[in-house]
């Protein structure tokens, strides 16, 4: 398989062709937040939540979903990388209760955690909350989709 460089956040790495970026930061711990992706489910791009800066690009791109390319040069933290983050969160937790610290969930929960790192602690959407009743997705999944954000990483799973 051929070789490209790319450097992710001034780390120089080199990575197969046709990996994504998420890929390669991930194989080189370097964080880049996400919901949708599961490196062993297909990947969606549905979240956005995994966007970065690349260099020649005009706008921040989801890092699950774009392939390296040689030379490419990328910021997981850079202004436009934390403000496309910053701006998914805020879309994520639209129909979400702001009450992370509270929820039932007691910490076992992705979102929560990078509700924490991304998220405001007050949402400029003062509508009223979406409910949706739960669906029965079989014995291996149970849902609670008023808090969903449609990662459809249980449906990846479950197919
Ligand atoms: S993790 Fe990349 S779009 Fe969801």
């Amino acid at each position: 398989m051929g070789k490209v460089t790319v450097e992710i956040d001034g780390k120089k790495l080199v990575a197969d062709v046709g990996s994504m970026i998420i890929e390669v930061a991930d194989e080189a711990n370097i964080t880049i937040p996400r919901f949708c992706y599961h490196k062993k489910l297909s990947v969606a791009a549905n979240c956005r939540m995994c966007m970065v800066d690349v260099a020649s690009l005009p706008k921040a791109v989801p890092a699950c979903a774009t392939p390296v390319a040689d030379g490419m040069v990328i910021q997981t933290q850079s202004a436009r990388a934390i403000e496309a983050q910053k701006s998914v969160m805020e879309f994520l937790l639209i129909n979400h209760p702001l009450d992370c610290p509270v929820c039932d969930q007691g910490g076992e929960c992705e979102l929560q955690d990078l509700s924490i790192g991304y998220g405001e602690d007050v949402s400029r959407y003062v509508e009223g909350k979406r409910v949706v009743k739960n669906k029965n997705l079989g014995p291996l999944i149970s849902t609670d989709m008023t808090r969903c954000i449609h990662c459809t990483r249980c449906v990846r799973f479950g197919q």
